[in-house]
């Protein structure tokens, strides 16, 4: 098992990459002095293959657990699920000592927070993320919330877990698109900040499903990646600065995503596109070399996600739709662009003209 302590001002957690660890689930929980009840929340993909093991594990070490499972998908990521949450919370009379334990991906986890941050005003949390994202990126630094019909993220609270569990065997089950879509986020993770970790990847051939990784790369892409980001988020937790890094490639990733109704390109495939365009916008202001937007390119197809944007988008609807992303401050586009492998900016200089050209690019 390798551990990552992620410290914060007032408290700090383990981010916990164990193959198998999801049978020491209930061990690794007892030593964090929690009350004994326990609200485990999935849905019922991911409980069918895992729910019965983490309740096992839960019960071993001495809790009282009781589960539900919410409906699965992004459209489910609502404020009248985390009233199911309350409900079931209400029905097992849940303490201010208890904890909620999210075993799902970034969904799941989201919603779990976000009723953990705001039951009696706030008790314990645990990740325990079955998805590649969740594990590098959404079960990772206590953002929570859900979607308001007219945006996502719109409602959320920080909320700190008290352990990040993850057990690499559970992306057996993953299905293989939704596992590119994290190798996204990975990538994301190379090029900000970590250039031994974009290295190691373009040592291996193929990228694009679980099968191809060995268990060593594997376990080596999570440990980098959890640091990464535990490295960001202790050093700026509410997102005053550093944090926005993160957000490399989701710029024109979240404008291509919600232009195309969230259907056509999964949020993975829509910052790979992100990154790519962002990649190009450094080169074209001589912010970086092209054979390193070549290096990026290379890694994003190894991984099977896309470089192009989708056949027949708008330009213009993209420009616009930029205007109105939660990243614009004071009216103007923030960017995160690649200087170097591992080194990124943030520049609120980038004009409409030079987004178009890289659009057409
Ligand atoms: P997801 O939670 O929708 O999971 C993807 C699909 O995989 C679902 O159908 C799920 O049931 C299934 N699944 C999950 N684990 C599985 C497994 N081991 N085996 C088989 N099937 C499995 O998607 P996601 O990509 O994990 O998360 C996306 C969400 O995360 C978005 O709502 C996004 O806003 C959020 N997010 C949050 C943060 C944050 O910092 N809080 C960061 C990034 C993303
Ligand atoms: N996923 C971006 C962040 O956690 O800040």
């Amino acid at each position: 098992m390798h551990t990552i302590r992620l410290n914060l001002p007032q408290e700090a957690y383990d981010i916990a990459i164990a193959p198998g660890g999801l049978a020491k689930l209930g061990e690794l929980m007892s030593h964090l002095h929690l009350g004994k009840q326990v609200l485990l929340v999935s849905n019922s993909v991911i409980f069918q293959y895992y729910g019965e093991q983490a309740i096992a594990s839960l019960e071993d070490a001495g809790f009282n657990v009781s589960s539900y499972n919410l409906p699965d998908g992004e459209q489910y990521k609502t404020l009248a699920s985390v009233e199911k949450l309350y409900n079931t919370a209400l029905e097992n009379h849940l303490e201010r000592a208890a904890t909620m334990v999210a075993l799902g991906g970034g969904v799941i986890g989201d919603m779990t927070g976000f009723a953990a941050a705001t039951w009696l005003r706030g008790i314990n949390f645990v990740q325990v993320p079955t998805t590649l994202l969740a594990m590098v990126d959404a079960a990772i630094g206590g953002k929570t919330g859900v979607n308001h019909p007219q945006g996502k993220n719109l409602i959320g609270a920080f909320h700190q877990p008290k352990l990040v569990l993850i057990d690499p065997q559970v992306l057996q089950t993953l299905p293989e698109r939704e596992f590119r879509a994290g190798m996204a986020e990975v990538i994301k993770y190379g090029v900000i900040w970590d250039a031994e970790l974009f290295a190691q990847m373009e040592k291996c051939d193929r990228l694009d499903q679980f099968r191809y990784l060995s268990e060593n790369l594997l376990q080596e892409i999570l440990v980098r990646s959890c640091q990464a980001k535990a490295d960001v988020v202790s050093k700026d937790e509410k997102e005053a600065g550093l944090r926005a890094i993160l957000n490399y490639g989701h710029t024109i990733g979240h404008a291509v995503e919600s232009l195309t109704g969230y259907r056509v390109v999964n949020h993975g495939e829509a910052v790979a596109i992100g990154m790519v365009a962002a990649g190009q916008l450094a080169v074209n202001l001589g912010l970086w070399e092209q054979e390193s937007q070549n290096r990026q390119s290379s890694l994003i197809q190894k991984a099977g996600l896309p470089t192009k944007l989708p056949d027949g988008i708008d330009l213009d609807a993209i420009v616009d739709a930029l205007q109105t992303d939660k990243k614009v401050k004071a009216g103007k586009v923030r960017f995160v662009l690649p200087t170097m492998i591992g080194v990124v900016k943030v520049t609120d200089q980038v004009s409409s003209a030079q987004i178009y050209q890289v659009l057409q690019q």
